[in-house]
């Protein structure tokens, strides 16, 4: 147990260097090549927060997480989750987290999801009643009722996450890691993997840290926001701090009925057009709805959407404001 005063996750000075063996161009030996995937990490995270952790491909996102589950070992530092060293208690430490890596899925791919729970259940043993509170509790708000009895190599990526998700939760984990859950997924499946994940967080009081492309994903969800580069921590505070500093822009992608000379709306910025379509840039904190209802005061609208500053630009900027 942890003590109340005491972080859920904490991070010291945490490194971890890769040693790979590269074949380079014209050489008979491969190369030995280190790659500082961490380097010099250290944050805390509270019990019941939820945590956005964003950054580059390549930035060592997906590192820390598995040395947060033990899967991996620092090369340095300290780690501590729940009290635990993860990567020498990995099994205890296991009873107490959940994780789910978008890129691939726990669940057994020729068995029904009703299955693949109930070998979860046996893993964890998983007393029946609470079981099937949890079981019920996940089949309504990620809709899987429809879904339990079909082999998950038959689900929809999107279906097959909300799947996973799932089987991540049943033991009651503290600690919840998610490694791009979002990424690939329908909107529907994004909008019910968001609810579910605020509902676990509000009820349970469940721990997250939430790695994701998807800046929607940390609106909607995250108070605080960390930006990691190049295995370092470049970024830790709110979302507003981070539009501020990085100074983001959202983009208004509109399909008039045909194609148009660049359209001039006050507030917003022509970035680009395509046939009938156009990309107009707009200040991340203002609301679309005064420029759409501008242009469609103006011109028939096809179609329109809202696209959130990709993270790399956010990050970008970042850069170039300090
Ligand atoms: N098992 C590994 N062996 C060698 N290099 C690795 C390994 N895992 C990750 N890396 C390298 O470490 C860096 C960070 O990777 P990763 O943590 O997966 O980044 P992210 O999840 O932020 O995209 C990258 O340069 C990646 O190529
Ligand atoms: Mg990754």
């Amino acid at each position: 147990m942890t003590q109340s005063g005491e972080p859920m996750i904490a991070v010291e000075d945490v490194e971890k260097v890769f040693d790979v063996r590269r074949k380079a161009a014209g050489r008979l030996r491969r190369e030995r090549h280190r790659v500082r995937a961490v380097d010099g990490l250290s944050f805390t995270v509270p019990r019941g927060e939820m945590v956005g952790y964003i950054g580059p491909n390549g930035a060592g996102k997906s590192t820390t997480i598995k040395m947060l589950t033990g899967i991996l070992t620092p090369s340095g530092g300290r780690v501590l989750v729940a009290g635990i060293d993860p990567s020498r208690d990995r099994a205890r430490l296991s009873r107490r987290i959940g994780v789910v890596f978008g890129q691939r899925t726990t669940l057994w791919w020729d068995l029904p999801l009703r299955d693949s729970y109930q070998l979860v259940r046996r893993m964890y043993r998983i007393e029946d009643a609470r079981y099937a509170r949890n079981l019920a509790a996940c089949v309504e708000l990620l809709d899987l009722g429809p879904l339990l009895d079909v082999p998950v190599r038959q689900l929809s990526l999107g279906q097959r996450m909300r799947g996973d998700i799932a089987a991540a939760l049943l033991h009651d984990p503290e600690v919840l890691y998610l490694d791009e859950p979002t990424i690939g997924l329908d909107v529907v499946s994004k909008a019910k993997v968001r609810g579910f994940l605020r509902t676990v967080n509000a009820e349970r009081g469940t721990t997250v840290l939430l790695t994701t492309h998807d800046l929607t994903d940390i609106e909607t969800l995250c108070s605080r926001v960390m930006v990691i580069d190049h295995g370092r921590l470049m970024y830790d505070g709110g979302l507003d701090g981070l539009h501020a500093a990085g100074d983001s822009e959202r983009t208004l992608v509109v399909d008039f009925a045909r194609e148009l000379p660049p359209v001039e709306v006050p507030g917003a910025r022509w970035v680009r057009s395509e046939g009938p379509r156009q990309w107009l840039a707009f200040p991340a904190g203002d609301s679309a709805a005064p420029l759409v209802a501008a242009l469609a005061a103006r011109h028939p609208l096809v179609d329109l959407s809202v696209r959130e500053p990709a993270i790399e630009d956010v990050i970008a900027r970042m850069y170039g404001a300090a």
